[in-house]
């Protein structure tokens, strides 16, 4: 066990004659925020992409927890991965609520699970989950 959340391994990636990654090297610790910066079209969407497999490298290897990913159902993958959604990735017929949890319910998680959850992460940004978690998208800023 590497003690790395997320690491890569002599990735690369070409896309038609282009290549984007080239024998790629990065381990990312558990528990840290890395930021990944560089301009448009470096390669930044590829790579994360490879995290869940939404692109396959053509070399090289991903680990989840020392785990090489190549070898994992996506599906189960991309469930067990939070991701920040924001604008168009948000459902607008739903509420704050129901757009927080909704893989934890395709997980088949309990109903008091999903609103303590989504109660916990609206007080970990600072947004008073009796204000917001029954509001629609629409009526939230935006971040404009
Ligand atoms: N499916 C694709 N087919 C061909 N080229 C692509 C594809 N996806 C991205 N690219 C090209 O690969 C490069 C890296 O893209 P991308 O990873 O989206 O960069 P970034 O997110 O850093 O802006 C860009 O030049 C982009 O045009
Ligand atoms: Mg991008």
């Amino acid at each position: 066990m590497s003690g790395n959340a997320v690491e890569f391994v002599d990735v690369s990636k070409s896309y038609t004659s282009t290549s984007i990654q080239k024998n790629f090297d990065l381990a990312i610790p558990g528990g840290k925020i890395i930021t990944i910066i560089g301009p448009s079209g470096c390669g930044k969407t590829t790579l994360l992409k490879m995290i869940n497999r939404l692109i396959e490298p053509d070399s090289g290897k991903v680990l989840i927890e020392g785990k090489d990913i190549s070898g994992l159902d996506p599906v189960q993958l991309r469930r067990n991965i939070g991701y920040v959604i924001q604008q168009i990735g948000l459902f607008p017929h739903m509420t704050i609520e129901q757009n927080i949890s909704i893989v934890p319910r395709l997980k088949g998680e309990k109903k008091q699970h999903l609103i303590d959850r989504a109660t916990e992460l609206l007080k970990l940004i600072g947004l008073e989950p009796s204000r917001f978690l029954g509001r629609y998208p629409h009526e939230l800023s935006g971040g404009h």
